[in-house]
């Protein structure tokens, strides 16, 4: 039987990518560590059949036709080509959290379809390839497909692009605990795509250079800071990583913030004059994502829901990477 599921969750970046390397292949232009997040999920079935004459795309009950189909049909063109097998196939992918809202559906999404669409059509792929191939449509999804902290290194500008390129697991999710608590600001999708956020970014932000500069620093202590267990210092320079990401995004007018973004972050700092080891990072949309000691999490949500503009708080923690399911299995 052609068929597979897989089940994947978002990843959050603690040092951020943000920005490609020009070579074509979407390779990354700064190295990035993250944390795949449990609590948020997607699943993905394909079906490669004879009788489809076309891909079909189906995204939380709606058929896609525009550029959200043709990025799946890359991927499946990619796995038809190393298959030798030109069968068209039928996507059908859920989330259980709002899609393209910077939540990073994208990442657990393409993770889950690249892991259902090479076993759907039977290629006995390790999972650092399946992460290769995941790269290629988002590169955070190749970092998905591993479960705790995952790295996903880059290809320095000047640097020549491998052949392939994918994340690797750094640690388990045991070896810190964690707890993660997102504060949801909309249910709305973003009006710009992290691939045209970060390339404007890049071309037009007078710290462009000081970001890719600053990116790889920042990753480096940030991994020394997790493998010592160092939960202060990992913090310190997560938050330091979004907020630099973020000022040299904005300073080229890309600004991913709304006003709960801030009333957000303002509640994460109260907290941490009052003491209490929290920190933040914000992706490619307007939610805050707050990173704290699994102890602290009720003190932390409790001021949350005491913010103005959030409209939920999800909970999450650090979690297993993309595996294949039953298709009936619930999300
Ligand atoms: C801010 O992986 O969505 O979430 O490769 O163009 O699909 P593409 O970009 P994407 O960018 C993620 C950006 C980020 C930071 C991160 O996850 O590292």
């Amino acid at each position: 039987m052609s068929e597979a599921t897989a089940l994947a969750h978002p990843n959050f970046a603690l040092s951020k990518y943000w920005g490609k390397h020009p070579a074509e292949g979407n390779f990354p232009a700064v190295p990035s560590l993250s944390i795949t997040v449990s609590g948020l999920s997607t699943r993905t079935n394909v079906r490669f059949l004879a009788s489809c004459s076309d891909d079909r795309v189906v995204i939380g009950g709606r058929e896609e036709r525009g550029a959200a189909r043709t990025r799946v049909t890359e991927l499946l063109q990619r796995v038809r080509s190393a298959a030798g097998d030109r069968r068209h196939a039928e996507v059908i992918s859920d989330n259980d959290f709002p899609t393209a809202s910077g939540l990073a559906s994208s990442a657990s999404g393409f993770a889950a379809l690249a892991l259902a669409a090479t076993r759907a059509i039977g290629l006995d792929w390790d999972a650092s390839r399946v992460s290769d191939l995941a790269r290629r449509s988002s590169a955070s999804a190749a970092r998905s497909i591993f479960g705790g902290f995952v790295e996903l290194p880059d290809v320095a500008p000047g640097k020549t692009a491998p052949d392939q390129l994918s994340a690797r697991p750094v640690a388990p999710a045991e070896h810190l605990p964690l707890a993660v608590l997102i504060a949801i600001a909309t249910d709305a999708p973003k009006s710009l795509s992290s691939s045209d956020g970060m390339r404007r970014t890049l071309e037009r932000s007078p710290y462009a250079d000081a970001w890719l500069t600053e990116a790889p620093r920042l990753h480096e202590r940030l991994r020394s800071a997790l493998l010592t267990r160092d939960f202060v210092a990992m913090g310190e320079l997560a938050e330091a990583s979004a907020l630099a990401m973020h000022a040299a995004a904005i300073a080229a007018g890309v600004c991913y913030w709304d006003a709960t973004t801030v009333e957000a972050l303002r509640t994460v700092w109260a907290l941490r004059n009052q003491g209490v080891e929290t920190y933040a990072t914000i992706d490619a949309g307007p939610h805050v994502k707050v990173l704290s000691r699994p102890a602290d999490a009720l003190r932390i949500r409790s001021a949350l829901e005491a913010t103005p503009g959030i409209c939920r708080i999800v909970e999450g923690t650090v979690g297993e990477g993309a595996r294949l399911v039953n298709p009936e299995d619930p999300l």
